[in-house]
């Protein structure tokens, strides 16, 4: 298979961890006889340092010819400071929209080895392994009007879906869950809000196409509680833009550490953007000490979401863990075993690819 992929590596970490996820892709096609080119852009404060602007117009050129996007992260005090329309974050939120991309896909998985990690008992997180299905273009944060009115003293914000949006999230998280245990969670408000009647009502009928999948409704205040109570239950959440927001952090701490967490925002053709959930960490960057499995199981996600490499992804993930089971871990997670740097640890990931495949 021949793919052409877009690498925005960003600032801080983000130069880091995006070496690995090169690497470890160019692995993966010489074993799997794969021809992955790739071209770098610059983005956030990289991009404003040498073109002035967050999202320079040949970034946004090059990410809408591509076949996919691998981001790092942006960001850094170094532009803090900066003006609004030069803040690095402008970037991120500028290609996000620039591409389309509704659906923003968060798997958080409790790696058997790493349970201690995690600030919650380790029975309890212990056998969790769930994907949250975030709408990520509508909804309350693009809703209007969003505005203050009289002087300030009256404030709306609007909560806005069509049936349409709520169905193409749907379907998404239907075939998300057929691919993993058959479980859907929808989570909503429906006992108040009149577009979680929608929702509901959209998730009723989809459910009709897909009778190997079983659903569940979950209110979000009740979903909030069980996902640090019982986080196992879950196998796919799917759920509008602000729920989704609170619901992806909230599940982030299951791990233990955002350098384990990756994500894909997916347009309707499959198109994706493909970036670690953590930022640029400037406190570590430039150390060689970042973790770069978020960044590398991103990658994974890439093959599997928008090129249906399966194998290859599954590939890249049994490694992943079996290295973690291994004892081998980066600074931020402070399990026994042996502390290696970003460079150690993307060789031996690269290393065990090449016996298992
Ligand atoms: P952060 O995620 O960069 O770092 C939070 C903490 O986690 C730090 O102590 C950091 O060292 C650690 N950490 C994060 N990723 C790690 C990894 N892969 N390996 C080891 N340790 C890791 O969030 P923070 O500090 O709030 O923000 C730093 C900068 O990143 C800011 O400028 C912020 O705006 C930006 N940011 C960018 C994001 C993006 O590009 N998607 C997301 C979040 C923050
Ligand atoms: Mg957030």
């Amino acid at each position: 298979m021949k793919k052409h992929i877009v690498l925005l590596p960003g600032d801080g970490i983000g130069k880091e961890v995006m070496e690995s996820a090169k690497a470890v892709l160019n692995t993966i096609a010489e074993e799997f006889n794969h021809s992955f080119s790739f071209e770098s852009h610059d983005i956030g404060g990289a991009a404003i340092d040498r073109h002035g602007n967050p999202l320079p117009p040949e970034t946004t050129a090059a990410c809408k010819k591509a076949d996919a996007v691998l981001l790092g992260a942006v960001g850094g005090p170094k532009w803090d400071a900066n003006p609004s329309h030069l803040r690095p974050e402008r970037g991120l939120l500028g290609i996000r929209k620039e591409l389309g991309l509704f659906a923003n896909l968060r798997p958080i998985k409790g790696f058997e080895k790493l349970l201690h990690s995690s600030p919650l008992k380790e029975e309890v997180v212990k056998g969790s392994d769930l994907l949250i299905v975030r709408e990520l273009t509508g909804g309350l944060y693009f809703g209007t009007p969003s505005e203050r009115r009289d002087n300030g003293q009256v404030v709306v914000d609007t909560l806005f879906y069509t049936r349409s949006e709520i169905e193409r999230i749907v379907d998404k998280a239907f075939q998300c869950a057929q691919q993993r245990r058959g479980h859907l969670t929808s989570v909503d408000k429906a006992n108040v809000l009149e577009s979680s009647k929608l929702w509901r009502e959209v998730v009723e009928k989809k459910k009709q196409q897909y009778p190997d999948v079983t659903v569940e409704h979950v209110l979000v205040d009740a979903a909030a509680m069980k996902l640090i109570t019982n986080p196992s239950q879950f196998d796919v959440i799917v759920t509008e833009n602000m729920f989704g927001d609170i619901l992806s952090d909230e599940a982030s701490v299951l791990t233990g550490s955002l350098g384990m967490l990756p994500s894909a925002s997916l347009r309707e053709d499959g198109f994706g953007l493909y970036e670690p959930v953590h930022g640029s960490a400037p406190d570590i960057a430039g150390k060689g000490v970042a973790n770069p499995v978020a960044m590398i199981l991103s990658a994974a996600m890439m093959l599997r979401h928008s090129f249906q490499l399966t194998v290859e992804a599954d590939v890249i993930e049994d490694t992943v863990e079996s290295i973690l089971n291994a004892g081998f871990h980066t600074a931020d997670l402070k399990n026994a075993g042996k502390k290696v740097g970003t460079e150690e640890m993307t060789s031996l990931i690269i290393g065990s690819i090449k016996t298992r495949s």
